[in-house]
Order: C-alpha cells, then sequence, then structure tokens
C-alpha cells in the first residue's frame, strides 16, 4: 500500500521507516527537504504542508490509500478534512477536534464542561484588565500558557521563566494585545510524562510512556524547546510511573475522547496527554493531536513487529485491531543534536559529518530533522531540531549510554543533552516524586518489580536503577 505522510521532520522520518518496515510505499508532502525523507520516499511534493487542497492535489495523483499528517499546524489548518473529503482515509483529526492542541482554551472547556478528571486549576481572562485582577488574585506561584500553538516554547512558569505575578501578568497582556488568547494555570510539583494513545471511534489504544526532556541546557535549566530527546522503559512504564498512575492518566485521555465525541467531534489519530506526575497522582498539563517530537521516535522504534500500515489503516478508518499494537519490551532513549545555542539564538548554517553506517552498527539509529544534504555524509543545520540518535537497550542508562558513544561518529558543532537518560538523572526524577508523595519517609531502595534480569549490582555510591 502506498501512504502520504505530511510533514519534514524526524517524527516523519521515523513514520515513514515504520511503514517503510511494514513494506508500504510511502510519499511525503513537505515544504523542506529532508535527507532521511529523501531516500525513504517514493514521490516528494514541495509544498506548504497546511495547504489541505494542494496536499490532496498530491494525495491523488499520487494513488495513495491512506495518509498520515505529522505536526500540528496542517491538522488545525484542516488539511486532515481536505484529504477526508478527497476520500483518503486520514490519520489526524479533523480542524474542529484539533482544537484540543490547537487551542488551550477550547480543551479546557470542553474537558471542564464534561467533567473529565486531573484538570489542574486554571482561569482565562478575556482583557487586560481581567489579567490585573487575576494577578493579584489567582494562587501563586502560577503558569502562563498562550491558547494558540506555539511549538512547545511559548508557556511560562513562575520562577523559571517571570519571577513574580506582575511580571507574568505583562506577558499574558502581551498576549493579548496581539490579538491572542491567554490562561492562567497553577503551577504543580512533579515530573512530566506523555501518554500517547491511538484513538477512533472503537476505542482508546495507549502506547509505552516516555518522559520528554523540554529544557535546552542539563539539568533542566534554559528555554523552552519542542523537546531535547526522551525515554521511555522496558515495561512501558518509567521510572517514577506505577502502573495505578499510568491507569489514571490513561482514564483522563479516555474520558477525553469520550468528551470529543459526546460534543460531535469525530477524532481518528494519536491523542497525546501530556500529564505532571504529582503526590495526589496525574495531572493533565495539555493535550497534543499527533505523534510527540521527540516521543514518537521512541515507540515507533519499538514497533517492528507488527503491521503498521495494518494499524494506521485501523485508525484511519475507524476500527483498530488491538492485536497489532506490539510495541517491543526495549528501553529507548533519544538525543537531539541541535545548533548551538538552540533555545535562544540558534547558529543555523554549520555542517555536522556523521559516519550513519558506523552508528547504526552500533545499534543506533539516525533520524533526520532541520538539516538540509551537504554532500557525502555530511547535513547542514537549519535553526532548529537537526538530528536524533535513537538507542535501545534493556535499561534506559543503557541506551543512554549507547547514544553517547555513537557521538564520536559525528564531526561538527552541536548542543545535546548528555544528561537524558543517565543514572544520576534518572535518580534525581525518581526521589523527586519519592520526596513529594512521602515528604517524612525515611528513602528506601528503589523498587525491583520492573527489574530486567541482566540488573548492575546496586552500590552505596551509584543509586540501584535496575528499574530502568
Ligand atoms: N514533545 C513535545 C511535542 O511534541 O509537542
Amino acid at each position: 500500500m502506498r501512504w502520504l505522510v505530511v510533514g519534514g521532520g524526524a517524527r516523519e522520518h521515523a513514520i515513514a521507516l515504520a511503514l517503510g518496515r511494514a513494506e508500504a510505499e510511502v510519499v511525503v508532502a513537505s515544504a523542506n527537504a529532508n535527507p532521511g525523507l529523501d531516500r525513504l520516499a517514493v514521490a516528494h511534493a514541495r509544498v506548504d504542508p497546511n495547504d489541505g487542497a494542494k496536499v490532496a492535489q498530491f494525495a491523488r495523483a499520487q494513488g495513495v490509500g491512506g495518509a498520515v499528517i505529522g505536526p500540528e499546524a496542517p491538522l488545525a489548518a484542516g488539511v486532515a478534512d481536505a484529504l477526508r473529503a478527497a476520500r483518503i482515509p486520514t490519520v489526524g483529526p479533523g480542524r474542529a477536534a484539533a482544537q484540543i492542541e490547537s487551542s488551550k482554551r477550547f480543551c479546557r472547556d470542553l474537558l471542564q464542561r464534561r467533567g473529565v478528571s486531573g484538570q489542574p486549576r486554571w482561569a482565562a481572562p478575556s482583557t487586560v484588565e481581567e489579567v490585573d485582577r487575576l494577578a493579584a488574585s489567582f494562587p501563586q506561584p502560577f503558569v502562563v500558557k498562550p491558547s494558540g500553538l506555539t511549538a512547545g516554547k511559548g508557556v511560562w512558569v513562575q520562577g523559571a521563566d517571570f519571577a513574580d505575578a506582575k511580571e507574568g501578568a505583562i506577558y499574558a497582556k502581551s498576549i493579548l494585545v496581539q490579538g491572542g488568547s491567554v490562561l492562567f494555570e497553577e503551577k504543580l510539583e512533579g515530573e512530566e510524562f506523555s501518554l500517547m494513545a491511538f484513538v477512533t471511534d472503537s476505542g482508546v489504544y495507549p502506547m509505552p510512556l516516555v518522559q520528554d526532556f523540554k529544557r535546552a541546557l542539563e539539568g533542566d535549566r534554559g528555554g523552552n524547546t519542542g523537546g531535547m530527546g526522551s525515554y521511555s522503559q522496558r515495561d512501558h512504564l518509567l521510572p517514577f510511573v506505577s502502573p495505578e498512575d499510568r491507569d489514571a492518566a490513561l482514564k483522563v485521555v479516555e474520558e477525553s475522547a469520550a468528551a470529543l465525541r459526546a460534543d460531535g467531534l469525530e477524532f481518528r489519530g494519536v491523542l497525546y496527554g501530556g500529564f505532571l506526575l504529582t503526590a495526589e497522582g496525574p495531572r493533565l498539563l495539555e493535550f497534543n493531536a499527533r505523534f510527540g517530537d521527540p516521543e514518537g521516535l521512541n515507540v515507533l522504534t519499538l514497533y517492528e513487529e507488527g503491521d503498521f500500515s495494518d494499524l494506521l489503516l485501523g485508525v484511519a478508518n475507524g476500527t483498530v485491531d488491538p492485536t497489532l499494537l506490539q510495541f517491543r519490551r526495549r528501553a529507548t532513549v533519544v538525543k537531539y543534536l541541535v545548533p548551538p545555542g538552540y533555545g535562544g539564538r540558534a547558529q543555523a548554517g554549520g555542517l555536522l559529518t556523521i559516519d550513519e553506517q558506523a552508528i547504526e552498527n552500533d545499534g543506533v539509529h539516525v533520524l533526520y530533522g532541520s538539516v538540509e544534504a551537504a554532500g557525502a555524509g555530511q547535513v547542514r543545520l537549519g535553526t532548529s531540531r537537526a538530528v536524533a540518535l535513537v538507542g535501545e537497550a534493556s535499561a534506559i542508562h543503557e541506551a543512554s549510554a549507547r547514544v553517547e558513544a555513537a557521538l564520536a561518529h559525528v564531526a561538527g558543532a552541536y548542543d545535546v543533552r548528555h544528561d537524558i537518560g543517565t543514572r544520576e538523572d534518572l535518580a534525581k526524577r525518581w526521589e523527586h516524586l519519592r520526596r513529594l508523595r512521602a515528604p517524612n519517609a525515611k528513602p528506601g531502595p528503589i523498587p525491583l518489580s520492573v527489574a530486567p534480569p541482566a540488573a548492575p549490582p546496586s552500590s552505596a555510591a551509584a543509586p540501584d536503577l535496575r528499574l530502568s
């Protein structure tokens, strides 16, 4: 079968690879040339991916049997509606249901009206006067969020991005005066995780959990980014997320899918809940209406044994065969190589020399994002996330070490977060949750219920992370 992939980043590269493993053909509609997609695709239209008419025309001309939309902007622009109008089964919601991502206000209104669990306290001021009143009364610390799409970079958190209520109000007003809509939300403490699920008329089908690293610099410092990397655990949970926590988050996704249906909004695609695990359980930070980037790279790497083409066709047609949900039981770590200064002032234009074969030989996968081909083994950096290295192993810290070793085969100037998936980072996050949940309890050993068989021994100096 032939599939249209809309979008030209590393997530779309991962989608195309998963389809290729199912022996499907891929054609691509994107504004940019992606060296990874160019290698795989049998045809490539250089079009504005948000232009539904042009994308549908290309899809028809290519005789595709299905389409999958990668990024959020084409979903918000109604490209899925244009493809469905052209009778092409499509993975991705139409414009109306995609508002669950493209309008945070729509999302919170819907979930509140339908009584969905796991929501934080929030408010949406409509005028600058209301912003001032809210800034004086909303419990601090709080978070200011533009309601619309911001590529993961618009959320400002008190204590990290602004100091006090007055500064938060200035940011909120700047959004309003530019014609945007804005939300205040309570700032919660905990650890973030992503739960993506295929959603159709017939149900909700969850994928392995992933933790994304949004800040540009190690130790979760620096500016917000689209995501510097991510990890997933062998048992499809996370070191700090129990089966009960996962079930509570899944309940939020299921209730939200039901809320969309109850409002008459069909959703056939990927619903991705960004959660914060707090002492009181998971709270929903936001919904996205697509595979996460980088989270999609983790889960798609694990999808090897099932037939991805059949799975996606089921999603697009509204009936999923649950036996096709076959994610291997391995840990994965994604680290993005980004242009120097990314997260602030990114320096585009530099060259990276990548020995892809040597990296693949070490069991690490190379996925291309914001780069263009620049001759044999070389790519030129754009302004965004450039190249993703995806390692897998039986434990998260081992997958992280594999990616670190693969960096020896990349020459050139780039930034990367070395801390993603290290034992030290995993221990810090586990301990953070333990302290939140039982602040006065004596620390015990990290539970071994999800330990891989070949566990490294614990020592006093290095925390026991066999669960990873
Ligand atoms: N990882 C964040 C996103 O995909 O929006």
